[in-house]
């Protein structure tokens, strides 16, 4: 495994993370048993970033499913190995009838914060994500909620997710944060133009790429849908999947794929990813604009 700083905070993390919402979003979701294996297999094969959020449930009858998972996998592990992970979760987004609503109310957040120490079973929290901004809400109060619960060391790092530029230059007016986790994959290279990239390079923030592989539902077809992606892939013997995950580890040091998985292989290929170094020519291809 090769390491990454997170930020500007004082934590190095894997170079990529393990995104745990596939093992909780949906009906057809593995048993406890099996997900627990996932997340077991992956601290095994070195990986330190571990992405949850309260929201990754079936729906509103069973919140924090997916903190408690990682809660239940951590508390069979001994205490100096849990010290060395890092457990990213978020709230700011809830699940009515299964649906994805935004509640970023300052009474809101402060809740489920609190729910997800007991989820996840810890003291503090060590890196909390306003999930996505509410349109109701002034960012300012649902910052300054994130603030406290830090002051009160229930957080002990703000991250913020699905941010623009202008929303993470008014965010930090109000409270100090690490991280941008924002969509970031071969199909989805809006970073690249929004100057969201550029902004957590500048202001020396981790840029925590989600969906990275085109989502549950695209990842299936990474490389038929990306050609040239597959063609390279193929000339180092390796997945598509391995290839894109190097691809984007290579557009900048602050960059930290998060990809999920429901099948310990995916997590074993995905580790592999920070040895693959590809070549000049293919990472100029890649880089390309819509290639
Ligand atoms: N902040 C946000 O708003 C937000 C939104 C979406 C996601 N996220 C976070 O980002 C994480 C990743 O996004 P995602 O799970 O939506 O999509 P993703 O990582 O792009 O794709 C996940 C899918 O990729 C498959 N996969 C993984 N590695 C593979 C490999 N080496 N070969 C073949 N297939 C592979 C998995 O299949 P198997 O299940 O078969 O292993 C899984 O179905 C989430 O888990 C979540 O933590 C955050």
């Amino acid at each position: 495994m090769k390491y990454r700083r997170l930020g500007k905070s004082n934590l190095e993390v894997s170079a990529i993370g393990l995104g745990c919402m596939p093992l909780s979003i949906s009906p057809q979701r593995p048993t406890e048993e099996h997900a627990i294996r996932v997340i077991h297999a992956a601290i095994d094969l070195g990986i330190t970033l571990i992405d949850t959020a309260d929201a990754y449930c079936i729906d509103d009858t069973e919140p924090g499913h997916n903190e408690r998972l990682i809660g239940k996998a951590l508390a069979q592990l001994p205490p100096a190995r849990r010290e060395k992970l890092v457990v990213a979760t978020k709230g700011g987004l809830v699940r009515p009838g299964g649906r994805w609503e935004r509640d970023g109310r300052p009474e809101h957040l402060r809740k489920v914060c609190e729910q997800s120490l007991l989820n996840l079973g810890v003291d503090r929290i060590t890196l909390y994500q306003y999930h996505r901004i509410d349109p109701n809400v002034s960012l300012e109060a649902s910052m300054g909620e994130l603030k406290r619960l830090q002051e009160e060391g229930k957080i002990q790092y703000i991250g913020v997710s699905n941010f623009s530029v202008m929303e993470m230059e008014t965010a930090a007016q109000t409270a100090a944060f690490v991280s941008l986790q924002n969509e970031y994959s071969r199909q989805h290279r809006a970073p690249e133009t929004d100057g969201t990239l550029r902004y957590t390079r500048d202001n020396d923030l981790a840029f925590l790429a989600w969906s990275p592989l085109n989502g549950i539902g695209g990842a299936k077809n990474l490389g038929r849908r990306h050609p040239f992606l597959e063609s390279v892939a193929e000339a180092h013997g390796v997945s598509p999947h391995r290839a894109a995950l190097a691809w984007l580890m290579g557009r900048g040091p602050q960059v930290i794929p998060i990809p999920g998985a429901t099948r310990i292989e995916s997590v074993r290929d995905n580790v592999e990813a920070v040895n693959l170094v590809l070549r000049s020519e293919e990472l100029e291809e890649l880089n390309r604009p819509k290639s």
